[in-house]
């Protein structure tokens, strides 16, 4: 780890600003799902027990642009949804200790009233346009007062916003959090120096999303790629197979076709699924069947892998010591298309207990886990969804790029 960690540093009595990212799906006031909060408890417990004065920030969705875009569209913006009190709440029980919630961000005025393991919250930070702007102005507010910043939101860390890189120049001791260093641990062992056989498994909808991690696997030449999704489809079109109304992004076809060549050229075993879940698109509640892909018509849509490609997915994990897996195989949302993403979490958490060491990133492959209560057999669950794309494509995060180096 190149970069200095809360660990590093003298933080008692200290003034620490911790970045979290705590962007999490809040429906109602309840929130449904966790695992970002729990993921930054270990640094913000430990700065607590170090006798720090703690200010946690972080962003929750995007309260502006949606405000623009209701206000265009005439419709109604819900200012409420975008409230971080829910999650204070929630960290409060978490810590067994009031968090105070600084609704007015007027953080300045509440650090001089605060005590040794005081942690206080500040609210949403997009309801500043100074935030996504990464305006100076509002770094520098951010910084006032504060002794050390830590970064523990891996999530954001590919943003280069006022409170994620512009408040890095307005504090001298900048350094990683416990989650942000095992998010890079993990995820760095596994772009630098993976043990093998490595085997990545990438789903999802669009390939155009996934392009730069895709080349840069290849480049470091993974052993085996498993691509599942409907992203598979634009593969398929590209070399010449009918995929009825399944997703498929035209202007990608000629990508598609390079990357299956770099694959080849690379020596990287590039794995498409054989057969699918279709459904008619006409009947698509009755219609279901599993057929191969060269007898898709043209009334049908693709929505999930196959029995035939799960057990081939299954066979090509078998002996993998390292897996990354992001994206879902078909439409997990959706019941019972979610069966294919499901096997292959159940194989992944297999070949884990076989010794693998597995990284599990993006929002519905993680769901996926959760729902199948396999969470505690993955090595690695990563917080981020677009950062740990981006990690792994090996773009420099801004958010790490800041921090000072050990
Ligand atoms: C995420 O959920 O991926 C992060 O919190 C970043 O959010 P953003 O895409 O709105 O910047």
């Amino acid at each position: 780890m190149q970069k200095k960690t809360i660990k590093d540093v003298d933080i008692a009595g200290k003034t620490v600003f911790i970045r979290v990212d705590f962007n999490v799906p809040i429906k109602n006031g309840v929130i449904e799902d966790d695992t970002r909060i729990k993921g930054a408890l270990p640094t913000i417990k430990y700065a607590v027990e170090q006798g720090a004065k703690v200010i946690l920030a972080s962003h929750l969705g995007r309260p502006l642009k949606d405000k623009k875009k209701a206000e265009e569209k005439g419709l109604p913006y819900d200012a409420g949804k975008y409230t971080l009190k829910p999650v204070a709440e929630k960290l409060s029980e978490y810590l067994g200790a009031a968090v105070a919630f600084e609704q007015d961000g007027n953080i300045g005025s509440l650090i001089s009233a605060m005590n040794n393991g005081d942690v206080v919250m500040h609210e949403n930070l997009r309801l500043d346009a100074g935030e996504e702007k990464n305006d100076p102005d509002f770094a520098k507010q951010l910084a006032d007062g504060i002794d050390v910043y830590v970064n523990d939101a891996f999530g954001t860390a590919h943003r280069s916003h006022a409170s994620t890189e512009g408040i890095t120049h307005f504090v001298d001791t900048c350094v990683a959090g416990l989650l942000m260093e095992k998010e890079l641990e993990f995820l760095g062992k596994a772009l630098e120096n993976p043990d093998r056989p490595f085997v990545a498994i990438l789903g999802g909808a669009k390939v155009s999303d996934k392009i730069p991690v895709i080349e840069s696997l290849i480049e470091r030449k993974v052993d085996k790629l498993l691509i599942g999704g409907a992203m598979a489809y634009t593969f398929f079109k590209a070399q010449g197979f009918t995929v009825g109304k399944s997703l498929v992004e035209d202007d990608m076809m000629p990508k598609a076709l390079e990357i299956e060549q770099q694959a080849k050229d690379a020596g990287v075993e590039f794995i498409l699924p054989t057969d699918h879940q279709v459904v008619d698109s006409y009947d698509p509640i009755n219609s279901r069947k599993a057929i191969q892909i060269e007898f898709t018509n043209t009334g049908l849509v693709g929505l999930d892998i196959g029995p035939e490609t799960i057990e081939i997915f299954k066979q090509a994990l078998e002996g993998a010591k390292t897996i990354v897996w992001n994206g879902p195989m078909g439409m997990f949302e959706e019941k019972p298309f979610d069966e294919g993403t499901i096997a292959i979490a159940n194989a992944v958490a297999e070949a884990t207990e076989k010794g693998a060491t597995s990284i599990v990133g993006g929002g519905d492959s993680v769901a996926a886990i959760n729902q199948a209560g396999l969470a505690d057999k993955i090595s690695h669950i990563s917080t981020g969804g677009g950062a740990t794309l981006e990690f792994l494509s090996g773009d420099t995060l801004p958010g790490v790029a800041a921090l000072n180096n050990r």
